[in-house]
């Protein structure tokens, strides 16, 4: 049963990358060099992946494309407000079935979380950061980025270099600088049966 007491300190050692990640929402408009971006996709190369199907696919685009704006009309007001400046804009989706026996794949969202994981911490390793977003329109994305059934969609995800958190809006600027909050192990983490 969760407790829900948080902490905001690391209470063991972690990598650097896993620390220093970070889902902002200030960005710097700074463009990402395109071997850059060829680096973020290459680390999902080497996720791993149920039957090594790597059901994975991605949309990209920069800023200075029209795709971005296409891209950008997909998401929920709430995220187009700090998303506005990002010089890159990623979706990311799933194959459902695979691709050699046809039938569904259960795992390929579960996958695909990995993968979008592995593209999170390269991007650290760069000196980038990602925010991933659910918020939103399934019926605008399908429309606008002619995405086929084939496809489950997974998450946008805004990529850019960290900016200034005070030119955000007030009240996102009070939740980009607060503390960041996780359970504690022992209230997810069991060595003994339910
Ligand atoms: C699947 C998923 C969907 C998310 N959707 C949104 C979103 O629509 N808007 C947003 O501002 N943040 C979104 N986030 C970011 C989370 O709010 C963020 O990861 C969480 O608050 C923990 O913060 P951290 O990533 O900095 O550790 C999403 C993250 C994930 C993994």
């Amino acid at each position: 049963m969760l407790t829900m007491e948080k902490s905001s300190s690391i209470e063991h050692p972690i990598l650097d990358l896993i620390k220093n990640r970070r889902s902002v929402r200030a960005f710097s408009s700074e463009p990402i060099t395109a071997d850059k971006i060829n680096s973020l996709f290459e680390a999902t190369r080497w996720a791993p992946s149920s039957s090594n199907e790597q059901p994975w696919v991605y949309l990209y685009a920069t800023h200075d494309q029209e795709l971005w704006h296409k891209m950008f009309e997909c998401l929920n007001e709430s995220n187009r407000i700090w998303v506005k400046d990002a010089p890159l804009l990623i979706l990311s989706l799933a194959r459902k079935t695979f691709t050699h026996y046809g039938s569904a794949n259960a795992h390929a969202m579960y996958d695909l979380g990995g993968a979008n994981s592995f593209l999170s911490l390269q991007a650290v390793e760069m000196g980038l950061q990602v925010r991933q977003m659910a918020g939103f329109s399934h019926i605008k994305a399908i429309e606008n980025l002619k995405i086929p059934d084939i496809y489950e969609i997974g998450v946008f995800i805004g990529v850019g270099y960290p900016g200034d958190p005070t030119n955000l809006p007030e009240k996102l600027k009070q939740r980009e600088l607060a503390p960041r909050e996780r359970f504690l192990q022992q209230e997810f983490v069991m060595n003994k049966t339910f």
